[in-house]
């Protein structure tokens, strides 16, 4: 079988429901601030989940829907930014919760384009090594790495995981899709993580762990790559925005998804998405985004849908599919 379909999807979130109104009682900000500048109502906050327990309930669920079992399992790539430990990585964690014992399983960090670019690894692995089955998860805890007293980052994030399992088949899924990066403008978001520090090292490098973004960089890059890469999902593929039932991209600012539908002369609606609710979950926005539609039953079989995600890195790609539950 040639082809690679998404066979099951599902997602966790944390049970802590943050409101705006919540957050105004943690830093000097208001519901009106965060609501016309983002597009954010609430967000759902680990109360001691780590990604790795958020990313198996994801997995469970998935392997569910695809009515498959996790020994079936091949692959795991979990997509994440905020893993519980340096090492091992969070996906190993993942398969030993599930119980997938005969998959292979790592990480890969792409912050915010993290499931686009596991999505497409994933894909050319099974292809390269035939494997059967595969799960692809978005996953964050970016609570334990915010700065609760940063008003300017504090209110934009929320937690939780996605994750979609990968069959072969005959009809085509997975179409084509691209990943890129702008290594020149790392330094617009880092969580730094550990000091450089030793008895052989003779100027420490002190590093921040705590996430820091400069927005207004980030909201032009955003503006002009998701505009940039649906119109390249599209010659590639030799269609026009008619064809396209959806698109679903990162959840990350209202603004940047209006500008994008404004600049495309697509009404809103066409665009899934669910950050009043969830916020910016990073990695696992589009995978959630995903679920969440599945059980609103907004997919139809043989739906066309675009994921478009951007973040840090800089990052950013897309890619098409054919819905096929
Ligand atoms: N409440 C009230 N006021 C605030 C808050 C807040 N929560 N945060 C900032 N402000 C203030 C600022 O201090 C500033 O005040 P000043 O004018 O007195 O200095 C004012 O509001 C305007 O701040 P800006 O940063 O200019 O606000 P902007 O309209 O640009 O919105 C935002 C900021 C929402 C962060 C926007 O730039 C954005 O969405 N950027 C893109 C983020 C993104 O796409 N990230 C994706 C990747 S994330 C990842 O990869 C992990």
């Amino acid at each position: 079988m040639k082809e690679v379909i998404i066979g099951g999807v599902g997602k966790y979130i944390p049970s802590k429901k943050v409101t705006n109104n919540h957050l105004s009682e943690i830093v000097d900000t208001n519901d009106e601030w965060i609501f016309s500048r983002t597009g954010i109502k609430s967000r759902y906050i680990s109360t001691g989940e780590d990604t790795s327990y958020m990313a198996a309930m994801a997995c469970e669920k998935a392997i569910k829907e695809a009515k498959t079992s996790a020994l079936d399992i091949d692959l795991i790539v979990l997509a994440t930014c905020t893993p519980d430990m340096f090492t091992p990585s969070t996906a190993c964690i993942v398969q030993s919760i599930i119980g997938a014992k005969n998959a292979v399983a790592f990480d890969i960090s792409a912050a915010c384009s993290g499931f686009i670019f596991a999505l497409d690894l994933a894909k050319s692995l099974m292809k390269m090594h035939n494997y059967k089955h595969a799960l692809v998860v978005g996953a964050e805890n970016l609570s334990k790495f915010i700065d609760w007293q940063d008003r300017s980052t504090c209110v934009l994030f929320g937690d939780g995981a996605g994750a979609v399992v990968l069959s072969r088949s005959e009809s085509s899924g997975l179409g084509n899709s691209f990943c890129k990066s702008d290594g020149d403008k790392w330094s617009c978001i880092t969580i730094e993580g550990s000091d450089i520090d030793s008895p052989f090292v003779d100027s420490k490098t002190i590093r921040e762990s705590k996430l820091k973004m400069n927005g207004n960089e980030v909201f032009k890059f955003a503006t002009s790559t998701i505009v940039k890469s649906i119109n390249k999902m599209l010659e590639e593929n030799n269609l026009s925005l008619e064809d396209i039932d959806y698109i679903v991209p990162h959840q990350a600012n209202i603004r940047i998804i209006e500008y994008a539908a404004k600049k495309l002369k697509l009404p809103i609606e066409k665009f899934y998405t669910n950050i009043h609710e969830h916020g910016n979950t990073s990695a696992a926005s589009i995978p959630m985004a995903l679920s969440d539609m599945y059980e609103e039953g907004l997919l139809k079989e043989g739906n066309k849908i675009i994921l478009v995600g951007f973040g840090a890195g800089l990052t950013y790609g897309a890619t098409i599919i054919n819905w096929s539950i």
